[in-house]
């Protein structure tokens, strides 16, 4: 068993996870995450969700926020649910944060059925690190937990949503423009790191981005080492190694 200390939770203290085989590590994204709920402390208050739980890590951190009374943390894998539920106990936050097992937001039990029902429409707030996906944009996923987490939140409710900054700011804005949500700020960002493609799902991740810009979509924005900006295709031609920055942005949902 591996266990991970997360230090820097942006003042919310130290959170140690076991980590969970099928919600994977705790990233550079995670840490972003991490960070950002911290930092945006001040607009997370009462019920909140953790979408795509893993370790438990993000809704661990969201429920030391005083005014912050239950996170419901979601997750599909059955692996990571038992994982997360011991990392809970383990950081004595067994009375504030319910692990939900659901796939998307379809319960996979009564017990998560009624954990949901109960937080329909009053959510105060979301905190999402959704995997890439390999339609649309790479966005697929993120666009799917937006959708179906408006039925859970109130209007004025805080979303923080992880999109790393290779996808450009100007398509991270406009995200949560078509389901109802209004862009608000970037809260975290880590230093510019290499987008390694050597790790088989970056590469692949690529093979999107290059899809998606010979259909006419947005260029992707990475950075080379001299700090010049180039797309998806220019990476794929050779450009040089692309380096990304992980980040973390505050959304509202308007309702
Ligand atoms: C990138 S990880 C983030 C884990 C954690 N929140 C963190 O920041 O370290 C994404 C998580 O979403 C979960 N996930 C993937 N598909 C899901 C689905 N359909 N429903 C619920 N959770 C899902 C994965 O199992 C994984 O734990």
């Amino acid at each position: 068993m591996t266990l991970v200390t997360v230090d820097d939770t942006g003042g919310l203290g130290p959170v140690a996870v076991e980590l969970a085989a099928g919600g994977g590590p705790v990233t550079p994204a995670s840490r972003v995450m991490a960070r950002a709920v911290g930092r945006c402390r001040a607009m997370l208050s009462g019920v909140g969700i953790d979408w795509g739980t893993g370790t438990g890590l993000l809704a661990i951190a969201a429920s030391r926020i005083p005014a912050v009374e239950r996170v419901v943390a979601i997750e599909f894998d059955q692996t990571a649910v038992e994982t997360a539920r011991r990392n809970v106990e383990r950081n004595g936050a067994g009375g504030a944060v319910a692990v939900v097992r659901a796939d998307l937001f379809t319960p996979c039990d009564e017990e998560g059925a009624r954990v949901l029902e109960g937080v329909e429409a009053t959510a105060g707030f979301m905190v999402a690190n959704p995997p890439a996906s390999d339609d649309q944009d790479g966005l697929g996923w993120r666009r799917r937990v937006l959708t179906e987490a408006r039925r859970f939140l109130r209007p004025g409710a805080t979303v923080l949503l992880q999109v790393s900054a290779h996808y450009g700011a100007d398509r991270i804005r406009a995200l949560g423009g078509a389901e109802g949500y209004r862009f608000v700020e970037t809260v975290e960002r880590s230093s510019w790191v290499p987008f390694d493609l050597g790790r088989e799902d970056l590469r692949r991740a690529l093979d999107v981005y290059v899809a998606e810009e010979r259909r006419g979509g947005r260029p992707y924005r990475f950075r080379l080492a001299g700090g010049e900006e180039v797309d998806a295709r220019s990476v794929a031609a050779g450009a040089g190694p692309p380096l990304t920055s992980w980040q973390a942005h505050r959304f509202e949902w308007i309702g």
